[in-house]
């Protein structure tokens, strides 16, 4: 399909030592950004990842392409791209040293960017945001701009957005965490104060919720501090006095409790105004939710997963 390849900008990074696993990361990675190597292409620091991250991207550009053509001339040129754990832009493939552009440099070199009013990225940590801006400024890509925010603290990246934005125009934010960590505050307030907002959020269903949501539900008691996070993460805590959750805690499938767990976070979304979702699995890692408030979203995500990643690695 035309307009479905996206430019990566593919190098090998001979510098990364490669199959780097937890333990040895802890030694060569700082906040997941490598010590040993910077980037190949620009010099600037890379993000260390996994080899998933690029199929992650894929999915997103295909929409972000998609949403912004068929959108631009709706919104009288006020469309706005947010993201919000933008990282620092460039990743290397920790498997085999394959560099590649991240989601925000994806983002600002798709033609569709020219369209967007603003495209924001919001990052707590100092270095990223910086890196992020130097990457930005090389590509004179004036309509975007790298911010420190925190999503523990939605009013803030809100009022940023405000200030930016005016408040006006339709606005696709992407949240990008590395676990459910993220409060589900952050996404009612982006809706109270934005408004006209879809959203696509990385969901890691299938790592951080895989491995703890069992004991959470059946060792309460023993497992605050996680009942805790998931509550926050939810947007309510209906999920662990569910009857149907504990039953399928103590006989379901980990495919039952983790649908479950969507369904609830699904649930808090229909709460604040989302009538429309869908969810993209991402091998085994996480999903990436699609929530819309209107038909046409739902319509231009399916288009947009239609297109398969293996036909983009096979033109390698
Ligand atoms: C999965 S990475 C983002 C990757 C990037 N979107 C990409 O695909 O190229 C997650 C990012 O979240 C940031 N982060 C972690 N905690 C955060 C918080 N509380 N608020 C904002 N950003 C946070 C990290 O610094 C990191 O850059």
């Amino acid at each position: 399909m035309k307009n479905s390849r996206i430019d990566f900008n593919t190098q090998w990074n001979s510098l990364c030592l490669k199959k780097c696993n937890k333990e040895k990361r802890k030694e060569t990675t700082q906040d997941d950004l490598c010590r040993e190597t910077l980037s190949i292409s620009d010099n600037l620091p890379v993000r260390c990842v996994g080899g998933w991250a690029m199929q992650k991207i894929f999915h997103l550009i295909q929409y972000f392409g998609i949403f912004t053509i068929g959108m631009k001339s709706k919104w009288q040129g006020n469309i706005n791209y947010i993201e919000i754990c933008s990282g620092p832009g460039r990743c290397v493939n920790r498997e085999n040293g394959e560099e590649f552009n991240g989601t925000s440099i994806c983002i600002i070199e798709h033609q569709a960017s020219e369209y967007l009013k603003k495209i924001l990225f919001f990052d707590y940590n100092e270095k990223v945001v910086d890196t992020l801006n130097k990457r930005i400024s090389a590509r004179n890509a004036i309509n975007a701009k790298a911010y420190i925010g925190d999503y523990n603290k939605p009013n803030d990246i809100c009022d940023k957005i405000i200030e930016e934005t005016k408040g006006v125009g339709l606005n696709l934010v992407f949240i990008d965490p590395t676990d459910c960590s993220v409060p589900f505050t952050l996404l009612k307030k982006i809706k109270e104060r934005i408004k006209n907002v879809d959203f696509i959020v990385n969901f890691a269903i299938r790592t951080d919720v895989n491995r703890n949501i069992r004991n959470a539900v059946l060792h309460s008691e023993t497992h605050q501090n996680v009942v805790k996070k998931y509550t926050t993460f939810l947007g309510s805590n209906d999920f662990f006095n569910n009857p149907k959750v504990i039953e399928t805690a103590n006989k379901g499938s980990q495919q039952d409790l983790r649908k479950l767990f969507r369904d609830e976070y699904m649930n808090s979304l229909k709460k604040i105004g989302y009538s429309h979702f869908d969810f993209k699995p991402i091998e085994n890692y996480y999903d990436l939710v699609f929530a819309s408030s209107h038909e046409t979203g739902i319509k231009f995500w399916s288009k947009a997963n239609a297109i398969g990643f293996d036909g983009q690695r096979s033109l390698f």
